[in-house]
């Protein structure tokens, strides 16, 4: 049993960093929302309780508030924003309502010498006191501390900007730790853990292979298993620890629908089949996919399509699979998180998202999802410590509905095998080019890179002829999240290279263009 820290949301955007960060500190957390129930958070038993911050009023007649039970488990209680508004209005104190909501850098004093603050300091003023550089949520404000409460910190505009009562060890920020902007954050999330909560901090991937194995043989006994092996990190990581744990009675399902990147459905069937010896049926179904969107142009009825195909030919193998009781599937906690919902506010989604998974419960096959409590980068840890290839466990992310939703418009195989090609040729060059400043390659310096096929012609020459001939346009963003993006400033000299080589290299295109958008308001795909 590990120590576990409890994070009660109350629907802040940023609630999944604060568990990441907890979790890179090697103590495992979870995130549930503010309003579990009692039974529930006493079986948890955490060593710790923080609260998030969150998009409603204190000062609202029914906003949320945490369980009483969170003040009197005798835990350390960290209160970030909202949850330190909520703290202090449950303790007895005073929260005036704020008329901006704004987010941003500031610079807070730290007072009193407290548990949490001590010797936590980016610099000190002229007058000798602690200083600490942190990006604060604005808003409403702590006007009054609950008894036993002292002042932490402070800022000309926010004069309770932080407060702690080290006796109950409870505690309270108006800003966010969570996020890279507040320098000190880790360590302030570090003293609350692993200090004032004395969390052990054994949370680790190497070790997790053993405890997930124990888990899943118990789980399955000696029943077999089928998974849907796309080439995507979270399927693949899940196959490794699949075959680790059950061997043969993992059988991979790898459908290949035709729109996959060059060399794709080799590396999978070598990675899985030759080096791991894996189970794994290769189903060539490009001929069905391919006949299927013919004709088909709206972007949203393409991921439509592809989605359901995709569950028709799964659904077909794994007919032919009698033995098998368990579909397992990669689900990571990120997707746990956002389909429980954040707080009680709904997300906001701009497409349809689905990966071609969603496999419907026609298959009476029982769910397995043994990546469910991990994190992307624990997912890719754990990847590598499985032995797959880092440069597979650390690639870019490929959506689901693969090269078809960027083939513009009609989805033809002439149009995938160009798209392929020029593809190919810009992440190799990407994986090639080396930052000097950096000493990195500039794969590595961008999150998501590819080509797009846009189905529009323009007039070129080439030797003494005139060309007519189609337009790939190349798209490398950096980002965080994928939620925003900003594109990347490639090297010219870089993306030069890669037109000439294109141009040359690819029949069929004369014209190679940069997308400079960032998201919003573009989106990183073009459809
Ligand atoms: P957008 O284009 O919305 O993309 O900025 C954000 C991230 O999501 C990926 N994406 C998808 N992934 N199925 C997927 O599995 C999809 O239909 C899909 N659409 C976008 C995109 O590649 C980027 O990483």
């Amino acid at each position: 049993m590990h120590d576990k820290i409890l994070i009660l949301d109350f629907g802040s955007q940023v609630t999944q960093l604060i568990a990441r960060r907890i979790r890179e500190s090697h103590v495992y957390s979870e995130i549930h929302p503010y309003d579990v129930d009692e039974a529930f958070i006493r079986e948890f038993a955490p060593k710790g309780i923080i609260l998030s911050g969150g998009p409603n009023s204190v000062t609202e007649a029914g906003s949320p508030r945490a369980p009483q039970i969170v003040f009197d488990l005798g835990v350390p209680v960290l209160g970030i924003c909202y949850g330190m508004q909520t703290m202090a209005d449950q303790l007895g104190g005073k929260v005036e309502l704020g008329k901006l909501r704004e987010f941003g850098y500031a610079e807070v004093r730290a007072h009193n010498h407290t548990g949490f603050l001590n010797d936590i300091e980016d610099f000190k003023d002229d007058s000798g006191h602690g200083m600490l550089k942190v990006w604060m949520s604005h808003g409403d404000k702590v006007a009054d501390m609950p008894a036993g409460f002292r002042l932490m910190a402070s800022t000309p505009s926010c004069p309770i900007a932080a407060m702690a009562d080290d006796e109950r060890r409870f505690y309270g920020l108006q800003w966010h730790p969570e996020v890279t902007h507040t320098v000190q954050g880790r360590a302030m999330l570090d003293r609350f853990v692993l200090e004032l909560c004395g969390a052990t901090p054994d949370w680790e991937m190497g070790h997790y292979i053993d405890e997930a194995v124990e888990k899943i043989r118990a789980q399955v006994g000696d029943e077999h298993v089928i998974l849907g092996l796309s080439g995507g990190v979270d399927s693949s990581v899940a196959a490794a620890l699949l075959h680790r744990a059950i061997g043969d009675q993992l059988t991979c399902v790898f459908v290949d629908h035709g729109l996959l990147r060059q060399k794709e459905a080799e590396q999978v069937m070598t990675t899985f089949a030759d080096h791991l010896g894996v189970k794994v049926i290769h189903v060539d179904a490009s001929t069905v996919f391919l006949s299927k969107l013919a004709g088909v142009t709206d972007p949203e009825a393409k991921r439509k399509i592809i989605g359901a195909e995709f569950v028709e030919v799964f659904q077909a193998e794994a007919n032919k699979l009698k033995d098998a009781k368990w579909l397992a599937q990669g689900t990571i906690y990120p997707d746990v998180i956002e389909s429980a919902g954040k707080g009680k506010k709904g997300a906001h989604t701009i497409k349809s998202h689905h990966n071609v998974g969603g496999l419907p419960e026609t298959l009476n096959l029982k769910l397995l999802e043994p990546l469910r409590e991990l994190f992307k980068d624990e997912v890719r840890e754990l990847g590598v410590k499985l032995g797959l290839p880092p440069a597979m466990v650390y690639r870019h992310p490929f959506p689901g509905p693969g090269l078809g939703v960027r083939i513009l418009g009609e989805v033809k195989r002439e149009f995938a095998d160009l798209l392929r090609r020029a593809d190919a040729i810009f992440i190799e060059t990407l994986r090639t080019t080396i930052d000097k400043e950096t000493g990195k390659s500039w794969y590595d310096l961008t999150s998501q890179a590819f080509a797009v096929f846009l189905p529009v012609k323009s007039v070129g020459v080439m030797g003494d002829g005139r060309t007519y001939e189609y337009v790939v346009a190349l798209r490398a963003v950096q980002t965080l999240d994928f939620m925003t993006a900003h594109w990347a400033h490639l090297p010219h000299e870089l993306l030069g290279h890669v037109s000439n080589r294109i141009i040359n290299e690819v029949r069929g295109v004369n014209r190679v263009v940069y997308d400079i958008s960032g998201k919003p308001p573009a989106t990183i795909e073009w459809e």
